[in-house]
């Protein structure tokens, strides 16, 4: 059941038209300066997050893991981790717990992404059922499975609540997210799968003091779509259909009430989006869908895609005049109409205002 499910998301999501909403990002303009005073080599896109440096602040999304297509789409994806010195997620993990005949499905991104950053995954739904005993032991057995560098506990109310056997089960979470800071020593991050994290949740995650918080905004893969086309209810799901927080806007939510680190996703699709995140307020940016397309299509597809991330952001720090990523997260940047607007509605400001 579970498998299937996976299979699934893997197929819907590759064949079919299941992006939604608008991240605005083209509502979020750098500005071009003629005059950068650096050579275009003098770039250095390279960061560090949670101890291990990147080659540019680019971590591929969470996805899969389960199946035999999901044990391949990992070692793909896991290869070009390594290749560029970029960090991973993983899909949740439930299943590879419950059935450890599929663990390997995991345990392939550790063998093929030695040095890595590589981020474990489970869902708030599934772990809000377990005893605190349990609930330790599942955290542990994740980051294990992977040798990981950091644990994710994904928010996802809507694709719960949309999914045909959805478990939308969001009683208690924040309780469980403070067991797992306090009990396990890795860094924790809290991450959405499509519909924003807004100031309030970000507030309301500071009793848990999270080390990152990944926004997963609207304007991409929308969860509500796929689960819908699996339900055959696409009716329900129209009316939801752009449910959520655009993630240009989501970054400044979050980063106006949040010091640590933020990571920008949902719907970018090129290194420019991820510039643009890092002068939001973001530390790195991460992309699923289009990788999980080019996993499909064979090895030489994703480092095509990931070469083409790099050299944009790239190409947006030497066109802002910015030789570092902290020199590019303090270039200016001009909102557009609908940006200024939800932020004034909300009171924001648009930068680390915190
Ligand atoms: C096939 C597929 C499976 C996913 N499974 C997970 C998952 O298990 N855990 C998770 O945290 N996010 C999962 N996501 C959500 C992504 O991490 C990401 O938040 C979302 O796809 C938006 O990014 P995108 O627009 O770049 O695809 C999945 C996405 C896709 C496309």
């Amino acid at each position: 059941m579970i498998e299937s499910r996976k299979n699934d998301h893997i197929r819907i999501a590759s064949t079919q038209d299941v992006e939604e909403g608008n991240t605005l990002f083209d509502e979020v303009k750098l500005i071009h300066m003629a005059l950068p005073e650096i050579d275009f080599e003098d770039t250095d896109p390279s960061v560090v997050v949670f101890n291990k440096r990147l080659s540019f602040p680019f971590i591929i999304g969470a996805m899969t893991g389960g199946t035999e297509t999901a044990g391949k789409i990992n070692t793909t994806l896991a290869k070009c981790a390594e290749e560029f010195g970029i960090g991973m997620y993983v899909g949740s993990q439930r299943i590879g717990i419950v059935k450890p005949e599929t663990a390997w499905t995991f345990r392939v991104v550790a063998e093929n992404a030695p040095t890595a950053l590589k981020i474990a995954n489970l869902g708030a739904p599934q772990i809000s059922r377990l005893s605190e005993k349990e609930l330790i032991d599942w955290v542990n057995e994740a980051i294990d499975m992977i040798n990981a560098d950091a644990i994710a506990i994904h928010l996802n109310p809507a694709q719960e609540v949309f999914q045909p056997e959805g478990e939308p089960w969001f009683r208690g979470v924040l309780e469980k997210l403070r067991v797992i800071k306090k009990a396990v020593n890795k860094p924790l991050i809290v991450k959405e799968v499509g519909n924003g994290i807004s100031r309030e949740v970000a507030k309301a995650l500071s009793v848990v003091k999270p080390d990152a918080i990944d926004v997963g905004g609207l304007g991409g893969t929308s969860f509500i779509k796929i689960e819908s086309i699996r339900s055959g209810n696409l009716d329900e799901a129209s009316v939801f259909r752009d449910w959520g927080i655009p993630t240009a806007i989501s970054i400044c939510e979050v980063r106006s009430v949040y010091d640590g680190v933020v990571i920008a996703s949902g719907g970018l699709r090129n290194g420019l989006d991820g510039a643009k995140a890092v002068a939001l307020g973001a530390n790195a940016f991460t992309m699923s869908r289009p990788l999980l397309i080019a996993a499909l299509n064979g090895i030489d597809e994703v480092r095509r895609v990931i070469g083409r991330l790099m050299r944009e952001f790239r190409i947006a720090m030497f066109l802002t005049g910015s030789r570092t990523v902290s020199d590019l997260a303090r270039a200016p940047v001009v909102l557009g109409l609908t940006i200024t607007s939800w932020l004034s509605q909300r009171g924001i400001k648009c930068g680390r205002g915190y």
